[in-house]
């Protein structure tokens, strides 16, 4: 990769100069300090030599999130027991799990202690790891138990991140807490000339809604929830309410997570500037690109550049959500908390710029995807993506049946796989997920079953967009949000809005065993909107 692709050498330098060796204001190494917990290895290679050693615990605490009482969450608590300082760092004031930074290629060793008074295991999602290390639910550990994880990090540098998966549960377990950012880097990012240190900041976008004593609630507003997924109407960045962040002038990297668990977002700047994406879900686009707004579904990451001036001092720059319409149809009413739907407008993170600031970073990324950007929203507002000629090697149909969220028809069976999802070892292939836009009632018939949008996520691999079209009745709720779709890049999880087809290059390179796919909406995912494909060697 080109050396100042993102920012010269100089200005690299320049943020080097000013940067510290931790990250933002209040990110802390956890110490390596007293081993207050003994690790226990439940037998796996002798042979392996971890470069990062953490032991990671889930455990029932609370989190002072509203004025007045803490909430009750559970957490992910970390103890670096091998490696440098950097490997794990705390968000302070947060229910978030630690972050997780590591280098491509190293060997990284976690022992996870599930503290919670039920079962539970840990995914990583994002990253390409065998069968056995992914944390499928089948894994899942009792309460009190260890499940030691080893593998080699061989995913590129990017935004990854870490939550729990037990069937049926991940969408409470992440909602009241338990979830963490995994940052990987490399050479060729380290040589990119991006924001370090303190101009590096991760931001968790999670939304929640809270009762009168500023505990947690969940699946407060009846069935229609299993159905739509929880919605919060409070928006939290890295686990705060009405987050703000008072930034230098200068160029930060904004790491974006949407770890929601039905939300989606539509991320744009108050003041109508482009935003600068320099990456997606599996890690740098080969150059940046330009968006008037970015769409973010559950499970999704993007990067951004974001260069402030000090002629903003006093100014506050918000990014906000803005409307859009995500439409559902037939869904029950929404009950009686006051709910701030998808396509709600509302402001996620407000960032001031400090005043009198010392130094002077004022500094511009090299642009060089301003075509490619111009290329990509380029397409005519009344027309949809040219439907494609190129077979797909498989279909995946998401639709509603007899009362559920399905996948070609099919619910989660634990260790069930279908021949039509059983791939080669090393083959590459074409799949094409439909979000159907017209559903049958079940077995009645007839009747017209709800429609929503669905977050698709793929286990083990990141993949590539090969392109995507809708169903021409559907095409307005699309033109609310399509163009905020980062296709350039890698990734692992995908927005399908009502109506929409999309085809992904997958490539089973290396691992053999059983992986999942499924919704990333938390609540379609525990009540089955999951499966497994099988990676059969030959
Ligand atoms: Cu975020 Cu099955 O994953
Ligand atoms: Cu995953
Ligand atoms: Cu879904």
């Amino acid at each position: 990769m080109n050396q100042g692709k993102y920012l010269n050498r100089r200005q690299f330098l320049g943020l080097m100069g000013a940067g510290v060796a931790l990250a933002w204001a209040g990110l802390k190494p956890v110490s390596t300090a007293a081993l207050t917990w003994r690790p226990q290895n439940n037998g796996r290679s002798a042979e392996f030599t971890p470069d990062v050693e953490i032991a990671l615990r889930a455990v029932a605490t609370q989190a002072s999130i509203l004025p007045g009482s803490p909430t009750r969450v559970w957490g992910y608590q970390g103890e670096l027991l091998r490696g440098d300082p950097t490997n794990l760092q705390a968000l302070p004031d947060s229910y978030l799990g630690p972050i997780i930074r590591v280098q491509t290629s190293q060997n990284v060793r976690i022992h996870f202690t599930n503290q919670l008074s039920e079962e539970s295991i840990v995914h990583w999602h994002g990253l390409h790891l065998p069968t056995d290390m992914d944390g499928h639910p089948r894994y899942a550990i009792a309460p009190g138990e260890t499940y030691v994880y080893e593998f080699e990090v061989r995913n590129r540098a990017g935004t990854y991140w870490y939550h729990p998966h037990p069937h049926g549960r991940t969408g409470i377990q992440v909602y009241y807490g338990l979830a963490g950012l995994f940052l990987v880097s490399d050479d060729a990012e380290q040589n990119a000339g991006l924001p370090t240190g303190e101009f590096d900041i991760p931001l968790v976008l999670q939304d929640r809604s809270f009762d009168g004593n500023n505990q947690f609630t969940y699946l407060s507003y009846g069935m229609g929830n299993m159905q739509m997924g929880h919605m919060g109407n409070r928006i939290l960045v890295n686990g705060q309410p009405d987050a703000s962040l008072t930034l230098q002038p200068g160029t930060y990297r904004l790491r974006l997570l949407n770890g929601s668990n039905a939300r989606m977002y539509k991320l744009g700047w108050h003041d109508d500037q482009p935003l600068t994406v320099i990456a997606t879900d599996g890690g740098l686009l080969d150059e940046p690109v330009q968006r008037d707004y970015v769409s973010l579904a559950p499970g999704e990451r993007v990067e951004l550049l974001v260069t402030l001036s000090e002629l903003q001092a006093g100014l506050p720059l918000l990014l906000q959500s803005r409307h859009f319409s995500d439409g559902m149809s037939g869904m029950p009413g929404g009950g009686m908390d006051p709910i701030l739907s998808n396509g709600d407008v509302f402001d996620v993170l407000r960032v001031q710029v400090a005043g009198d600031a010392p130094a002077h970073h004022t500094f511009l990324p090299s642009l060089m995807g301003g075509a490619t950007a111009a290329a990509a929203n380029a397409i005519p507002a009344d027309a949809s993506p040219q439907a494609s000629t190129t077979a797909p090697d498989r279909t995946f149909r998401l639709s509603w049946e007899n009362g559920r969220w399905t996948i070609n028809g099919r619910v989660f069976e634990m260790e069930g796989v279908a021949a039509d999802e059983t791939v080669a070892l090393g083959s590459s292939e074409i799949w094409e997920f439909v979000n159907e836009a017209m559903q049958q009632g079940g077995p009645s018939g007839g009747m017209m079953g709800p429609m929503m949008p669905h977050p698709l996520h793929i286990h083990g691999l990141q993949f590539r967009v090969l392109e995507r079209s809708v169903d021409a009745g559907q095409m307005q709720h699309w033109h609310t949000m399509n163009e905020g779709y980062v296709d350039e890049g890698w990734k692992d999880t995908i927005l399908l809005m009502p109506g929409e087809t999309v085809k992904l290059q997958v490539q089973f390179a290396d691992y053999p065993g059983l992986f999942l796919y499924h919704c990333h909406n938390l609540e379609h995912e525990d009540a089955g909107m999951m499966r497994n494909y099988l990676v059969q060697a030959s």
